[in-house]
């Protein structure tokens, strides 16, 4: 079923594993994510960014989609379709229309008290039809779709300003700067686990990890136990889908029949996104 995060963020909190958020590109990351969360027996969160919605024709064919695919596959796992990185108020209330069951705000480059106000009147709005809000604080620095940020502007951020933001706007899951970086990492990631504990000790609510590809998996291991309970997972996927395209085209110069080259770009995706399922351990979740 189609659902909010909510419940499956406490679940996940609460037994410390975490529930992958696979942003979706085109139809076939979207058949694949749901096919390998129905096989895992997981719950999952289908990421769409702005950009992702626009490439698919708008909110409501990104939601219908999915819909009709889930009936198509009889998928019985929670699926939770979640705007990713919502950019402003007038986005988000789009999405909910549209039948999003989850947002983001991300108000991250707006002063701590318009990142508040902003967040508070999403969460009114959102909640008032049974949609869950994260939002961001600090600054998750690369670039994902049509957010940049550059190194400089990255932030690490501020624990007590986390448990004001949260216990200002009621938000069910919440986001942290702790240097996370979309798309590749230029070495190992450094992420700020002092800081983790700190905003963990201090509030309640499942944390989210942006930037998901690349980080060593006993960094995901404990920022789960740091209460973590969604990563966010897109570049790797798009990484091994195109790679697989590359090989197809390689081999067979005169190949021209899309299916040929997105059929196994797809499984490709599948594969990547159980593998994640298992290392976040929301496998056999559902
Ligand atoms: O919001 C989406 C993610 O944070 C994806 O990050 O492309 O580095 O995996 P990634
Ligand atoms: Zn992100």
């Amino acid at each position: 079923p189609l659902v909010s995060m909510t419940e499956m963020l406490k679940k996940a909190r609460n037994e410390q594993y975490a529930v992958g958020q696979f942003n979706i590109n085109n139809l076939e990351f979207v058949q694949a994510i749901l096919l390998a969360a129905e096989e895992e027996k997981s719950p999952v969160i289908l990421g769409v960014s702005e950009g992702a919605a626009r490439y698919f024709g708008g909110f409501k064919v990104t939601v219908e989609v999915t819909k009709v695919l889930m009936d198509e596959y009889n998928i019985t796992v929670p699926v939770a379709v979640h705007l990713d990185h919502g950019s402003s108020f007038e986005k988000v209330i789009q999405a909910i229309q549209a039948g999003f069951t989850s947002v983001m705000i991300d108000g991250s480059h707006y002063p701590l008290e318009e990142n508040i106000a902003l967040t508070k009147r999403v969460v009114e709005a959102a909640h008032a039809v049974g949609v869950s809000v994260e939002a961001e604080l600090g600054r998750i620095g690369g670039q994902e779709d049509d957010l940049v940020v550059q190194d400089a502007e990255a932030a690490y951020a501020i624990p007590a300003e986390c448990k004001q933001l949260i216990d200002e706007t009621g938000v069910d899951c919440f986001a942290p700067a702790l240097g996370s970086v979309h798309g590749p990492y230029k070495g190992e990631p450094n992420l700020g686990f002092d800081r983790m504990e700190e905003i963990k000790n201090l509030t309640g609510v499942p944390l989210v990890l942006h930037g998901g590809t690349g980080i060593p998996t006993k960094d995901v291991q404990r920022a789960i136990q740091l209460g973590h309970a969604k990563i966010n997972v897109n570049t790797e996927n798009q990484i091994a889908s195109a790679k697989v395209v590359r090989e197809v085209l390689a081999e067979n110069p005169d190949l021209y029949d899309p299916r040929k080259y997105l059929g196994p770009a797809r499984e490709a995706i599948k594969e990547t996104v159980k593998g994640k399922m298992r290392e976040f351990g929301s496998s056999q979740k559902a």
